[in-house]
Formats: structure tokens, sequence, C-alpha cells
């Protein structure tokens, strides 16, 4: 069984205020797109990564692979304007015969093996998708200009992480619609794929502010190459 991982990082990032785009930030003094990188890379499940690269940016993400001597990279490719359009675009340069396809978010930098094994252990069980989620502290409440209109069932819900896995066939169906969406589940969802949550990792948060990132980078101790 081929499985191969669409890193998406072709986002902007403007809320980290660098010069440069997200995935490039830094994050214990190496572009913040190393750590998942590296990560993907040393996973024992996955065979070939897709990165989906911040336009302009393919040919320094493929010198960073090398540099890290991140050999299942394949191919890079620059993203499109949404986060569904780029991981559109890197599912295309899947393989045909991949028979699972994770896509994951180069702004969660701790991307664990343990998440990885849940995930496709779901689909081995015969699941199209599986996704990792953590219950929500909060209770939740929808909003409409300033009313609370309805106070969500709360152990119904959960906050849903990247990498999500899915049954290559699955996944390319869904996404060859063009429809817009946070996150590929949805996608699979609306076309009625059966995707189960997976227990997640509160490790790996996504980063969008500066703060986001000195809180990874205390996790990692201040060494990049420290387990979580
Ligand atoms: O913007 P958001 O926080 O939802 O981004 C989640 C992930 O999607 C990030 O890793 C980002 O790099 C990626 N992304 C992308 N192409 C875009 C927008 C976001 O690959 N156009």
């Amino acid at each position: 069984m081929s499985v191969w991982a669409v890193l998406a990082a072709a986002g902007r990032g403007e809320r980290l205020e660098t010069d440069r785009p997200k995935a490039f930030a830094q994050l214990n003094g190496r572009p913040l797109l190393a750590e998942s990188l590296q990560r993907l890379e040393a996973s024992a499940w996955i065979d070939s990564i897709v990165v989906v690269a911040p336009p302009g940016w393919e040919e320094p993400v493929i010198l960073l692979a090398e540099e890290l001597g991140c050999g299942k990279v394949v191919a890079s490719v620059a993203g499109g304007e949404s986060r569904a359009a780029s991981v559109r675009i890197g599912v295309g340069e899947v393989a045909d015969d991949a028979a699972v396809i994770l896509v994951h978010d180069a702004a969660r930098p701790l991307v664990s093996e343990l998440v990885v094994e849940r995930l496709l252990g779901a689909l081995n069980e015969g699941w199209d998708g599986a996704v990792p989620g953590l219950g929500l502290p909060d209770t939740v409440k929808r909003v409409r200009e300033g009313a609370v209109v309805e106070t969500l069932p709360r152990g119904e819900l959960r906050g849903v992480q990247t990498p999500q896995a899915f049954v290559a066939t699955v996944l390319r169906a869904a996404v060859a619609g063009g429809d817009e969406a946070t996150d590929c589940s949805s996608l699979v969802e609306a076309r009625g794929g059966r995707v189960t949550v997976v227990e997640g990792d509160p490790r790996l948060l996504k980063v969008t502010t500066a703060d986001d990132l000195a809180l990874v980078e205390s996790w990692l101790g201040g060494s990049s190459s420290d387990a979580p």
C-alpha cells in the first residue's frame, strides 16, 4: 500500500508579519516547513511527499528538502489562491497507483508518528477518511450580529487538525469538484464519504501568530531535533 503525503505550505501567513511566506518563517533558526517535512520524511508509513510551495518558492523548497536529506520529496509545486486550490494542485502530483493520500498543513509543525498511525489504522478498518480531532474545553455558541442564536452540544464537537488521511480515489474525486473548504474532510463528507475522527494531539497546534511560533519553539525545548 503506497502512502503519499501532500504538504500544504503555500499560505501567505500575513498574521505572522514576516517578510516571507509562513512556511519560511523561522522556527528554532530554520524554516517552519523544515519541521513537518523532516517528520514526514522520518515516518515509517509515508513513501512519497509532494510539497505545495508558496508561488515563487518551489526552488527553495527543493533546496531545503535536499539540505534535510528528504529523499521522499518527489515534487515541489506552486500553490493556488486558497488552501483547497493548493491541495488540488498537490493531489494532481500524486502517482496514479497511490493507495492513500495524507494531507498535512506545514503550519502544524509537530506532526507525530502516533497520529499518522491512528489515521492509517482507521483507513485499514474501512473508513474512507480519518482526521485527528480534540474535544473542546469551552462551550460553543453560534452568534449572529452579537446575539447568541444557539448553544451547541459540546460532547459532539471536535476541533479538527491535520494530517488528514484518505483513500486516494476518494480524495481525488472530492477535490476534483473545485469547491472551497477549510479542510479536505469536508469535501469528502459532502460527497457522502465516511470519515472518522481519531484522537488528535494538542501539539498539532496551527501556527498563526508569532506567539504560536514561540510556543512551538518552547515545546521543542530549543532543539528542533527533540521530539515533543
Ligand atoms: O490559511 P490556513 O491557516 O488555513 O492554512 C492552512 C495551511 O494551508 C497552511 O499550511 C498553508 O500554508 C496552506 N495554504 C496553502 N495555500 C493557500 C493557503 C493556505 O497551501 N493558498
